[in-house]
């Protein structure tokens, strides 16, 4: 009998402690990395496995010239593909396509640019190359003396219950403390085991919450619009990752690459752009880098836009910035153009706002208690709506 109340105390305890804990973690990575989304670019959805030092070279230069640096895209994000054997005392090697990663690193350094790179906590990476299990804290030092600035951890052939995966993502996270250096910690499990609940505590600083995306209208709607209600998991230091973006690379329509950026921004998302950056239209350019629709996805509030009404295909999602105001996205998932509603009251303003068009540019007056537009199938008009 005595033992009830003694347990019940203990388990309070450490719910106390935890907690502690908990918010420890949390407010230590509100002052670390990542304190607005990440913005960069990474090899994979246009590169896959074929990435060479030249393309990431390429890829830096153009963010340069092309003006994506000044719009905020600072990572430069090697994926898969790149490892080589370890040598004799385990050290991990890059393969014949990336002779000297210092040197790579250097050079994107000197354009004002930051390094990513690629692991898993399994024996072997997604594509079949070196994983970093049992090398956690030599990979980590090696990162860092190459000057790396941002890792993302992939699970693949990594095999254990959910302990140990947690384990094992904490393992490197530590790790990557203990060099000193800041590196952006990306985890990618997809998603699984609520990834979002533990990512924080053990040191994320973004987490993937999905499975890979494609350059297809279908794929990326799934994916995107499935955040919702993930929201409250996010802010400054630690964001939920719904994967990379595909604008640019040429399977989506105009419409459906605004839709792409325009959610991506609503949710606070990571924004790595995923194409050539060395081959760019004009139109991909200012898709990536309109600085009014980018000013979304960095506001410094660092709140997760979601869904506030749904009407078949139609859905209209809301995020809070810091000014106060509410940018709103008016989404037309159907197939034919048509009018989408957005009702102040579900937004949350008063009776009377003013709004401005993101992508056009252009102030469209004061409405009253509610704001109507046409919009073209699986496209968006953005708004942002002052009270
Ligand atoms: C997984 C990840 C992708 C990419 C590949 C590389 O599929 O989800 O983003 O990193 O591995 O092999």
């Amino acid at each position: 009998m005595i033992h009830k109340p003694v347990s019940i105390a203990v388990r309070f305890l450490l719910f106390v402690v935890s907690m502690a804990l908990f918010a420890g973690l949390v407010n230590a990575q509100d002052k670390g990395p990542a304190q607005t989304p990440p913005m960069g670019w990474n090899s994979w959805n246009h590169f896959a496995c074929k990435v060479t030092e030249a393309d990431v070279r390429s890829a830096a230069d153009a963010i340069v010239s092309s003006g994506m640096k000044s719009a905020g895209y600072v990572f430069v994000n090697i994926d898969d593909c790149w490892q080589g054997k370890r040598d004799a005392q385990g050290v991990i090697r890059p393969n014949e396509k990336f002779p000297d990663m210092k040197r790579l690193s250097d050079y994107v350094h000197g354009k004002g640019l930051k390094l990513g790179i690629y692991s898993s906590p399994g024996p072997k990476t997604c594509a079949g190359y070196e994983g970093s299990l049992g090398h956690e804290e030599q990979d980590a030092e090696t990162y860092a003396g190459w000057g790396i600035d941002y890792l993302k951890y992939d699970y693949c052939s990594f095999k254990g219950d959910v302990p140990a995966q947690i384990a094992a993502y904490k393992k490197m996270h530590d790790a990557l403390e203990k060099t000193g250096r800041p590196i952006v910690f990306s985890l990618c499990q997809y998603g699984m085991d609520r990834v979002w609940a533990w990512g924080p505590s053990i040191g994320g600083n973004l987490w993937r919450t999905t499975g890979d995306i494609n350059d297809s209208y279908d794929r990326m709607a799934y994916l995107g619009f499935g955040q919702n209600g993930l929201e409250r998991f996010a802010g400054p230091g630690h964001w939920n990752d719904p994967d990379m973006l595909e604008i640019g690379n040429g399977k989506m329509t105009k419409d459906e690459y605004r839709t792409h950026m325009s959610l991506w921004c609503l949710l606070a998302a990571p924004l790595l752009a995923g194409n050539d950056l060395s081959k760019m239209t004009p139109e991909t350019l200012a898709t990536l880098t309109n600085p009014e629709v980018v000013a979304l996805d960095q506001d410094t509030r660092g709140v997760q836009g979601h869904r506030v009404a749904q009407e078949g295909q139609l859905e209209v999602w809301v995020k809070l910035l810091a000014d106060g105001s509410k940018a709103v996205g008016l989404f037309n998932r159907g197939e034919s153009t048509m009018p989408v509603t957005a009702l102040f009251r579900d937004i949350g303003v008063g009776d009377t706002a003013s709004v401005r068009d993101l992508w056009e540019k252009r102030e469209l007056g004061s409405f009253k208690s509610r704001f109507t537009a046409q919009v073209p199938s699986h496209g968006v008009v953005l708004i942002k709506v002052k009270p």
